[in-house]
């Protein structure tokens, strides 16, 4: 039977899902990514990892690539992915011609917006905003059920939209961008800085980072367990992925948002001060209705609308 494959290409891993023509999900597979070992022990990965998912039944008909990062989609080319060291891959064209079908890149981030839209937590509605906070911070925007994909497949770069335009250079060139404020990168920097500058003050995140650099992994524990300084530090990660989250709103004017990545994972922490920030500095009549609810595909979000986009053109 005819399947389609979709492809999640990350910075630690690689995960693969098959299709079937109904939108339903048949197999998976996941493997390191190994980014250190260059482009093409990783695309050699991905091949090998495909080949052994596709079974003896099996007509593979597609495939979507998920990578974050910027692309030249008609060229099949990974511009820049910075998570994984790469500039001007041609990813689409070496999997084109290793299986033979057609092969589409597209952002991390919209995938995984197409995917929670068409199958998961956003089904159903018009207007739906997917946003995932992790090492950036990404988001994808359906638009009268719609993809707004843009002209290489790169739409809504939440993470780079400018919350300070006296702000701190962004490694993608512009100034004082929301993900340098809210990433799960941002919140871990700001927490090892708090150790630095006021160890007193960090206490409690110095002893469940043992000796490590802090992260936000151990800010996000700290805050569970009710450390001030943790939920200082969250409060304004949150107080910035809000204030980015308005522009959103205001410029897409979506029914639902969808939070993926780790923002759900570290919850009201960062959801309140997130929430309030919606609440206090969006236009009443577009922020007030908008539904702000949890994924439901969690990290299979990006492969599944990858494979989904193709399928369906
Ligand atoms: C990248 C986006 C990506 C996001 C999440 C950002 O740094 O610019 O393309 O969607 O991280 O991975
Ligand atoms: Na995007
Ligand atoms: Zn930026």
């Amino acid at each position: 039977k005819k399947v389609f494959a979709g492809v999640d290409l990350g910075g630690t891993k690689i995960l693969i899902v098959l299709m079937d023509e109904g939108g339903n999900k048949l197999r998976e597979a996941e493997t390191a990514t190994k980014a250190s070992e260059g482009a093409d022990a990783v695309i050699g990965r991905i091949v090998a990892l495909l080949q052994q998912l596709i079974g003896p039944g099996d007509r593979l008909a597609s495939i979507g690539v998920a990578t974050a990062g910027t692309l030249n989609a008609d060229e099949g080319i990974v511009a820049l992915a910075s998570n994984l060291g790469w500039k001007d891959v041609p990813l689409g064209k070496k999997l084109e011609e290793s299986f033979g079908v057609p092969t589409s890149l597209e952002n991390d981030a919209n995938a995984a917006a197409y995917g929670e839209w068409a199958v998961g937590a956003g089904k159903g509605s018009q207007d739906c905003v997917y946003i995932t906070v992790s090492t950036g911070i990404g988001a994808g925007i359906v638009s009268g059920g719609k993809l707004l994909r843009g002209r290489d497949n790169s739409a809504g770069e939440l993470g780079h939209i400018t919350l300070d335009w006296n702000g701190p250079k962004c490694p993608c060139g512009n100034v004082g961008c929301v993900e340098l404020y809210a990433s799960g990168t941002a919140i871990g920097r700001a927490g090892q800085r708090l150790a630095e500058e006021r160890p007193d003050e960090a206490k409690a995140l110095l002893s469940l980072a043992a000796g490590e650099p802090i992260t936000s992994r151990h800010i996000s524990a700290a805050a569970a367990a009710g450390d001030e300084a943790a939920l200082a530090l969250l409060s304004e990660a949150g107080r910035a992925l809000g204030t980015g989250l308005v522009s959103i709103i205001h410029m897409a004017n979506p029914e639902v948002i969808v939070l993926g990545g780790g923002a759900s994972a570290i919850g009201e922490p960062l959801l309140a001060p997130m929430r309030k920030a919606i609440a206090d500095l969006g236009i009443a009549s577009m922020a007030d209705g908008v539904r702000i609810i949890a994924p439901e595909l969690g990290k299979e979000a990006g492969a599944i609308g990858a494979a989904l986009l193709v399928a369906n053109g």
